[in-house]
């Protein structure tokens, strides 16, 4: 990784975590830019901050267990307060391309009882509109062949993902496929229509809107505010 975007990672990721309060339930997402926002948690924390995470993977959940962090199930929380992710494209409307890490469902669960929602990102994720990058789908083992056809048939490149020369299992047991899109005018109706393919449980493509998009930049960070924030 170049060291001026690790910077960037880290700016937008320490950013994120400035107004959390005592009592807050945080949503944690999963990658290498809120892995800054972990830290920085947890250094605030251990000074005394007193918070509860939900965590979005089991790579996070684990991260934040090393770094002494409380962890709390999602089923036992009213709601979440903030949810701190990063994002594989975003545009300055909070349109998002998610899942490059694999964690899309989770991560869109989360975001979804969330309160507040604040993305991190260095400036190479900031687009003008999506596409011409992967768009994961997480799909069932069951009948996986069918659906990947299903794309192919109708044009569409169709990938299952493979890691290690092994195929990319999920942390909720399902395989990735990787779909590509050259331009995607319409999130919400893409999102809609690949969500209805059976076979296919939850799909990249993210457009509940973050309240603030940090962006790490080689001077700091910009913050695109979208909604306002409720409680911070
Ligand atoms: C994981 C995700 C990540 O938020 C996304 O891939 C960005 O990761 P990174 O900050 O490492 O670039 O959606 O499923």
């Amino acid at each position: 990784m170049f060291p001026e975007i690790e910077n960037q990672k880290k700016r937008a990721g320490f950013k994120a975590v400035e107004k959390i309060k005592n009592g807050q339930i945080i949503g944690l997402g999963t990658g290498s830019t809120v892995y800054y926002s972990i830290l920085k948690l947890s250094e605030k924390v251990k000074r005394g901050l007193k918070v509860k995470v939900i965590a979005t993977s089991k790579e996070t959940k684990a991260l934040a267990e090393e770094l002494g962090l409380e962890i709390i199930d999602l089923n036992d929380v009213e709601k979440i307060n903030l949810t701190i992710d990063g994002a594989d494209q975003v545009t300055k409307e909070g349109y998002m391309v998610k899942g490059g890490k694999g964690a899309l469902t989770r991560e869109k669960i989360v975001a979804f009882y969330s309160e507040n929602y604040v993305i991190v990102v260095d400036e190479t994720k900031l687009v003008n509109s999506l596409g011409g990058k992967p768009v994961p789908l997480e799909i069932l083992k069951f009948g996986w062949k069918k659906t990947i056809n299903f794309f192919r048939e109708k044009g569409v490149k169709a990938k299952l993902r493979v890691k290690n020369d092994e195929v990319f299992v999920t942390d909720n047991g399902n395989y990735i496929v990787d779909v590509y899109f050259s331009s995607i005018q319409e999130p919400e109706k893409l999102e809609r229509e690949l969500n209805n393919v059976p076979g296919v449980i939850e799909n990249g493509i993210f457009t509940k809107k973050p309240n603030e998009i940090y962006v790490g930049r080689k001077e700091g960070v910009e913050t695109i505010k979208i909604s306002p924030l409720k409680f911070i």
